[in-house]
């Protein structure tokens, strides 16, 4: 297990970079292998994410060159092989192996994915997607196979506008016969920049970052490249803890735009920052104005910040109200922060804050990912040591964390038990 160890209270000044989005690379590394050459993806993160699909590359015989931020997907002699459940298990976008499996190959035989305990996270809607393509579908326990003779165009309406279901059957869809409309799309802009590498490799993609995406099917895929887009959550995380205990900390190579729904919120709780094109500069707040937050689909609030940002509402000068509406079990940060001294109450998606409480330092464990960046948050406001357990979970989505951290003046460290 890994183990967070922070002395909290310490000031945070200088600049954090911000890296490749999490939830654009997991899907622009499975898509590549649909390509009949080189794919080059640059700016890409640090993240065990990252490596775990690389491991599901290597398995499927596909050709991967490393290098600093760079990775080269090479698919010329894929073998579509079945994934074994211990890596389809180690993460959620595994499962875009299955649209582009489908799509090269016609068949893909796959096990459920895995990803962080939040909620139920069923696959229904990628599945019901494959199947209005032309594919069947024969389930055997937690392993599907997905086969077709031909997938053929379609008008998919979507019952949500899933980020994964958007996905995967834009993947899917890129070498169907015909023209494919996906409605009721998601709009989140790791999308835009998926459709961008499916396009540069050839695919005829239209509409992505609306509601309605249009595919229309080529023949094959050739090589590409892509450049992953900041990572907006990442980049929120650093903003939350910058309005806690900055010192002119500068948050740079983001997209404020990206951000929008989040600045708007720090602007109404009177935070103090700075926005410059691509950077924005904190500095601590002092009696903050507490607000309700209620997280959406993109561009609502996002459902990944929900959690870091409860700690900034655990300092606000009165009570906030927060409600989760992605995830039906995404409060495992609440107890953990009620330990170190916060006034959370919590039932099912929705919670009530009420602050300002000073945290002191305390041994917790994070149950996801972003729970986990909550935890980190809240140690570095708390008085004392904050010891936090199972952070691997951390590591999945936030490159160099305790680099980063450190080089601004947290004392922070990571220790192996
Ligand atoms: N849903 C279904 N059926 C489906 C697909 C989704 O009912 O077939 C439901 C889910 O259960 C959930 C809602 O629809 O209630 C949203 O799910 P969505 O498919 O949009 O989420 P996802 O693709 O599984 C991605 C991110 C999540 C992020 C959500 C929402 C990746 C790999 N993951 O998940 O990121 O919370 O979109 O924005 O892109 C994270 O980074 O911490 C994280 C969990």
């Amino acid at each position: 297990m890994k183990r967070i160890i922070i002395e909290g209270n310490r000031t945070l000044s200088g600049k954090i970079k911000i890296g490749g989005a999490k939830n654009s690379v997991v899907a622009l590394i499975p898509a590549a292998i649909m390509a009949n050459g080189k794919v080059k993806i640059s700016n890409v993160p640090n993240i065990s994410d990252k490596d775990a699909l690389i491991e599901i590359l290597k398995l499927l015989n596909v050709d991967v060159k490393k290098g600093t931020g760079v990775i080269e997907i090479d698919a010329s002699n894929i073998k579509n092989t079945l994934i074994p459940e211990s890596l389809s298990n180690k993460l959620r976008a595994s499962y875009y192996f299955m649209g582009a499996l489908l799509a090269r190959f016609k068949k893909v035989e796959m096990y459920f994915p895995g990803g962080c305990n939040i909620g139920s996270r069923p696959i229904n809607l990628h599945l019901k997607g494959f199947e209005s393509l032309g594919a069947t579908i024969t389930k055997e326990d937690s392993k599907y196979l997905i086969e077709a003779t031909e997938l053929k165009g379609a008008d998919i309406m979507l019952d949500f506008a899933s980020v994964g279901a958007t996905v995967n059957l834009m993947i899917a869809a890129t070498m169907a016969k015909g023209t494919t409309h996906i409605m009721n799309a998601a709009r989140e802009a790791e999308i835009i920049n998926i459709a961008e590498l499916l396009n540069n490799m050839g695919a005829k993609v239209t509409g992505a970052g609306t509601e309605e995406i249009t595919i229309e099917g080529v023949e094959e895929l050739h090589s590409a490249e892509i450049k992953v887009i900041p990572d907006r959550i990442e980049a929120g995380t650093y903003i939350i803890m910058g309005a806690l205990l900055g010192d002119n900390l500068t948050i740079e190579g983001m997209i404020p735009e990206h951000n929008i729904l989040l600045l708007n919120k720090l602007q109404e709780m009177g935070v103090n920052f700075k926005l410059q094109n691509h950077k924005i500069i904190l500095n601590k707040s002092s009696n903050l104005k507490p607000t309700n937050v209620r997280t959406a689909v993109y561009p609502g609030f996002p459902t990944d910040l929900g959690q870091p940002m409860a700690v900034l509402l655990t300092q606000a000068n009165g009570v906030s109200l927060f409600e989760e509406t992605i995830w039906e079990n995404r409060m495992g940060h609440v107890k953990y922060l009620n330990k170190m001294g916060a006034n959370i109450k919590a039932e099912r998606q929705h919670a009530e804050i009420t602050g300002p409480t000073p945290l002191h330092g305390a041994e917790i464990t994070a149950t996801d990912l972003r729970a986990g960046a909550a935890l980190v948050t809240a140690g570095l406001i708390a008085d004392g040591t904050t010891i936090i357990n199972d952070a691997e979970h951390i590591l999945r989505g936030y490159e160099r964390i305790i680099n980063k951290l450190s080089s601004v003046g947290a004392n922070i460290k990571i220790v192996e038990v």
